[in-house]
């Protein structure tokens, strides 16, 4: 059993991405055909297709998707018709800055072409950059899985996660999944809670789903057991993704991250954070200035159809919260581990 090879990908014909539906796992794996734009937008809004990289590898595919639709435009039309595309997709969810990082990189290929260029070249160049944003993280992930592993202590280890930093998450192995894996791979005993990741549960629905599925030994539980978790040490590790991570190390992740990683610090247990470069925001000098995103209350009263609240109830729901980057012991990235202070290390990964 081996781990899923990512949750996006091109049709065989070309002409539209496809994408395991997220919202309908574990009960089905559904996989859609998704041919415009406008389709990948709302699919990104409604979390058919999420996790940092991901979305970032599905609006930069929907960018394609765009010139294909006005290939058949003037040169200007045909721009203009690509930047509109990519202004909506930018709006969709502001917090991971892996979407803006790479609709800016789609964008600034068709900028660096020349005036001249044919639409349809242009699309079929713009068709490759999504690919290549693809594949590139991909090879990201297997890179912050290698150097991740050499973070294990010895086996048996047990890890807790939080969210989904997985194969569903990216277009390979994961982040913050990604060691897990290649542990597993290695023959090494490795366990891992996965915390519910209250109120959309990607853990138990998302990371279960698919850490079971690669037949790695995974126990859900409420995000509220964590506490015990590290008091009983009864996992050597706190080992999550990122959404953005600022110029100064604070990270921005699903809500509860904060949470896990006061409780961490209190218990005297390791707290790492997985993410490829695509996920620093050196223009973010701390998480103050990191967009949070306020989903639809609706989430929170009526998980999943039943009412889980009074209908009218006042909802304060964050979708992520910002860990300052004092309880991180260290940053795995596809460069290789950052330690503290981070505006440090993080500036000199970056240029290397
Ligand atoms: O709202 P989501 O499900 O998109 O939130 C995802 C997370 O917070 C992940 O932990 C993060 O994007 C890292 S994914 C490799």
């Amino acid at each position: 059993v081996s781990a899923l090879a990512g949750a996006i990908r091109w049709a065989p014909d070309g002409h539209a991405a496809e994408l395991l539906d997220q919202t309908l796992l574990p009960e089905a794996e559904v996989w859609l055909r998704i041919e415009t734009a406008d389709a990948m937008a709302e699919a990104i809004a409604a979390l058919r297709v999420r996790g940092a990289p991901a979305i970032g590898i599905a609006a930069a595919m929907a960018v394609a998707l765009a010139a294909k639709r006005h290939v058949a435009e003037p040169a200007d039309r045909f721009r203009a018709g690509v930047e509109h595309a990519a202004q909506r997709l930018v709006g969709t969810r502001p917090t991971a800055v892996n979407l803006a990082w790479a609709v800016d990189r789609m964008l600034a290929a068709m900028r660096a072409a020349p005036a001249t260029i044919e639409p349809a070249v242009l699309a079929a160049r713009l068709h490759e950059e999504a690919s290549a944003i693809l594949e590139e993280d991909r090879l990201m992930c297997r890179r912050i899985g290698e150097h991740g592993v050499t973070l294990f202590p010895a086996e048996p280890v047990s890890v807790l996660t939080h969210c989904n930093a997985g194969a569903l998450a990216t277009g390979g192995i994961g982040t913050a999944l990604a060691p897990i894996y290649i542990a597993h791979e290695r023959g090494r005993r490795v366990r891992v809670f996965a915390d519910e990741t209250r109120p959309l549960l990607q853990g138990s629905r998302l990371t279960t789903w698919e850490l079971q599925r690669a037949g790695v030994d995974v126990t859900v539980v409420p995000d509220s057991v964590a506490a015990l978790l590290l008091r009983d040490a009864r996992v050597h590790m706190v080992l999550v993704g990122a959404d953005r991570i600022a110029a100064n190390g604070d990270v921005a992740n699903k809500v509860g991250t904060y949470g896990l990683a006061v409780l961490a610090r209190h218990h005297g247990v390791p707290f790492y954070v997985a993410a490829p470069t695509s996920t620093i925001d050196v223009r973010s000098a701390s998480g103050r200035d990191i967009a949070i995103e306020e989903r639809d209350a609706d989430e929170v009263r009526r998980g999943f159809g039943r009412l889980t609240a009074p209908p009218a109830a006042s909802v304060y729901a964050p979708a992520f919260d910002v860990t300052p980057a004092e309880l991180i012991t260290a940053i795995v990235t596809d460069r290789g581990i950052l330690h503290p202070p981070y505006g440090g290390s993080i500036r000199q990964s970056l240029s290397a």
